[in-house]
């Protein structure tokens, strides 16, 4: 099971994970199930902390992701807030609009900056394994494309020249911080986790 309610988030680890042969089951059930505190200072403290908490509530494994974006010009934030910058309720739009508003006079070479993604596999309440991926670019100078989700109109990614929101989705995952953790747990994933659609609980 993918636990992440961000749908678009949810989509991403799940198109990856199907062209592996991974099948994803469950996530239907997130739904009804109550959200951890996403309150960790690192992002793997944060990735533990959900595939953990949602663990408990199913007998299959549970994969959870946490992500988001570190801008070097602002000491690294928002970094595990960028789901929560400008509060709850700011949208993607918004956030861009902040974060642009706080780079206001700083220059191309200073504006370097790196998603990052943990991925924490977890069974029963306890963790099995973590993965880590990350990928570097440049905030830019005003949003780019329609493509992805979240700050990806201002992720320039230089060896594709465009930003993240003007990559395809396929573009995307090849490059990206989820893309590369994702194919590190691959082998793994495929070794050890042999859930069965059978193992599901009635919802
Ligand atoms: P969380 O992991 O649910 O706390 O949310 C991570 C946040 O980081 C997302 O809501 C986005 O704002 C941002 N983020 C993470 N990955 C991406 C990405 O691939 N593109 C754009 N924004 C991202």
């Amino acid at each position: 099971m993918v636990a992440s309610k961000n749908p678009a988030k949810a989509a991403e680890l799940a198109a990856i994970l199907g062209q592996t042969g991974i099948q994803v089951v469950g996530t239907e059930i997130l739904a009804k199930l109550p959200a951890p505190h996403e309150d960790g200072a690192t992002f793997v403290a944060n990735a533990r902390k959900k595939a953990i908490h949602y663990s408990r509530y199913v007998p299959f494994p549970v994969i959870a992701d946490d992500s988001g974006l570190c801008i070097d010009a602002l000491g690294g934030q928002p970094g595990v807030r960028s789901a929560r910058l400008g509060g709850p309720a700011a949208t993607d739009g918004d956030r861009i609009r902040l974060v642009l508003r706080k780079l206001e006079g700083v220059p191309w070479e200073a504006r370097t900056a790196r998603f990052v993604c943990v991925l924490a596999v977890a069974q029963r309440g306890v963790v099995l394994a973590t993965f880590e991926g990350d990928v570097e670019g440049v905030i830019d100078f005003e949003p780019k494309g329609s493509g992805g989700f979240g700050y990806d109109p201002v992720f320039y990614f230089p060896p594709a020249e465009r930003t993240f929101a003007e990559l395809d989705a396929g573009e995307k995952d090849r490059v990206s911080h989820r893309g590369q953790a994702i194919s590190r747990a691959v082998g793994w994933l495929a070794e050890n986790l042999r859930g069965t659609p059978e193992e599901l609980p009635e919802s």
